[in-house]
């Protein structure tokens, strides 16, 4: 039986481009495709299949352009605010994700940027590249705990749910906001606050995982920003189109934010030059599912949704 064509637009782990090769009749280019270069590579090779990734921008027309011979886009991400899911089931075109595989690996990351903005990690990093040099006193330099204080979740679906696990076990508090209250077994004891109004006063330390969405557009701005206490901490490891950057950043330059840890932002890879000059800022280049184990499953997740629907079967994750 002759192999499924297929193009593959994002580079991938090492684990995952072997099994491409063995599995696939494969167009793997050495560099990430846009939109157009990836349906112009669909229509040369006349792929079933084509695998993308939070970087290959997939809009109305471009999808309206694809040929009927490819039956599924498959993105190597659980976000899918780059493709216009709704244009591609208007023409019959499958679109899956990776869900599940990277919801431990982004919580992990969400409580990094907890810890790290909390506890000044930029700042301390800084001082030891430096040179340290001078011992601090008891009462300078310092952070905040993150026990004992009171965590607001924005999105309490499956990556939220594992970073209300890990919040529990450093002892905080656990709030959230979300479309619809969850049942008690996933609740775990978070309260439930159902607006955005209600939860932020409450919030010591506020993180984001909802997804990006006409709805969630700067739904953290000034008026949002402030209703949280003064000093509150912000950590962002979902889309930073939910944040209006120019109030975040007055938000730290004016001590009304303690901190922020922020892996996610507008404009991505090019971000606000100003966050570099912001001392309370800890920054990630947009790594919260960065691990060889994560990045390989969500790889792997992709191909099993591509052979499936090239088979003949239904998708594991359709959109
Ligand atoms: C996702 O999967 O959506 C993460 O943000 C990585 O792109």
């Amino acid at each position: 039986m002759s192999k499924s064509r297929l193009v593959v637009a994002t580079r991938l782990p090492a684990a995952v481009i072997e099994r491409i090769h063995r599995d696939f009749d494969a167009f793997v280019p050495p560099n990430d495709l846009d939109g157009p270069q990836a349906l112009q590579a669909v229509m040369d090779t006349k792929a079933q299949a084509l695998l993308v990734s939070g970087k290959t921008r997939l809009d109305g027309d471009l999808i309206a352009r694809l040929p009927a011979h490819l039956k599924i886009v498959a993105t190597c991400s659980v976000g899918f605010d780059h493709i216009e899911v709704a244009a591609a089931r208007t023409r019959g075109l499958i679109v899956t994700n990776t869900p599940d595989v990277l919801n431990d690996c982004t919580a992990d990351m969400a409580m990094l940027l907890i810890l790290a903005a909390c506890r000044r990690a930029a700042e301390y990093e800084q001082v030891m590249r430096r040179g340290w040099g001078t011992a601090f006193g008891m009462g300078e330099f310092l952070g905040q705990s993150v026990s004992g204080k009171r965590l607001g979740i924005i999105g309490m679906g499956r990556i939220g749910q594992a970073v209300a696990r890990r919040a529990r076990g450093f002892g905080m508090t656990v709030l959230y906001n979300n479309r619809r209250r969850l049942a008690p077994d996933l609740e775990q004891g978070a309260i439930y606050c159902e607006t955005l109004d209600a939860l932020l006063p409450r919030c010591d330390i506020l993180s984001l995982h909802a997804p990006a969405t006409a709805d969630t557009e700067n739904l953290i701005n000034a008026r949002t920003l402030a209703l949280l206490p003064k000093g509150a901490v912000f950590v962002n490891t979902a889309r930073g189109q939910l944040v209006d950057e120019d109030a975040l950043i007055a938000a730290l330059s004016s001590g009304q934010l303690f901190a922020a840890g922020l892996d996610v932002f507008r404009g991505e890879p090019n971000v606000d030059p100003r966050f570099r000059s912001l001392p309370n800022v800890f920054l990630c280049p947009h790594m919260g599912s960065a691990t060889v184990e994560t990045r390989n499953a969500m790889g792997l997740r992709c191909l099993d949704n591509i052979a499936a629907v090239c088979a003949g079967l239904a998708p594991i994750d359709p959109l």
